[in-house]
């Protein structure tokens, strides 16, 4: 998707070329502070987000980064390409930062699919189906992790397994630094198509 607008939200000191950099702070392409509603971008207008260490630091209310959730559906087109990537918040790089304000994770990412939302109901699971509560629907499509450097190196040389990573993972802090998704918008949203609401197979 080559023809929308692109954005580099929170840019800071690492604006890329060929997208509208902005930032609250500095002298981006475009000074916008991401908790002010509405983003100065039309409905349907943006192909490509990248959130490059910067949804940590926003909505440190709930309402705010639901809010922010929302913005960045309305102003994308479907089939948008959303990146982001954020520090574990298990990771001291998420502890340290006193502007950090909220984790973001793949399953928190999750909760925004409504297709994922629509299984949930079927199956009676209680989680959130925030997707179909805030009219929003984005598919996480693609996500990494970058191992902590320690971490990464026991594992290239053999001295410990995938199995034992996961463990680990679950167990402690410092395992993982970063988490990096990709998610697309989906639109219309999933609960508009006619059989959104028929039984699983
Ligand atoms: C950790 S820095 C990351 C900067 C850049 N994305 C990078 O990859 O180097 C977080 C950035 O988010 C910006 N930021 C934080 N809160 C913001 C807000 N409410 N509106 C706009 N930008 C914000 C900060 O000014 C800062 O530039």
């Amino acid at each position: 998707m080559s023809d929308g607008i692109k954005l580099n939200l929170g840019c800071g000191g690492n604006p890329l070329d060929g997208y509208v950099n902005v930032d609250k702070y500095g002298t981006p392409d475009l000074k916008h502070d991401l908790e002010v509603f509405p983003w100065p971008f039309e409905d349907d207008s943006v192909s490509d987000v990248v959130l490059n260490h910067v949804l940590e630091h926003l909505g440190q209310k709930t309402e705010t980064y639901l809010a922010i959730i929302g913005e960045l559906y309305r102003v994308c087109r479907g089939g948008a390409r959303i990146r982001i990537a954020v520090p574990h918040p298990r990771h001291d790089d998420f502890l340290n930062d006193p502007t950090h304000v909220r984790a973001v994770t793949p399953d928190g990412l999750l909760l925004f699919s409504q297709r994922k939302n629509l299984e949930w109901r079927r199956r009676r699971c209680a989680n959130s189906t925030l997707g179909l509560n805030l009219g929003v629907d984005f598919e996480l499509v693609d996500f990494k992790l970058e191992l902590d450097p320690a971490w990464g190196q026991r594992l290239e040389k053999g001295e410990i397994d995938q199995n034992v990573l996961f463990d680990a993972v679950r167990r402690y802090n410092n395992v993982v630094k970063e988490f990096r998704m990709e998610l697309r918008v989906v639109k219309p949203p999933t609960s508009a198509s006619p059989r959104s609401d028929s039984p699983a197979p």
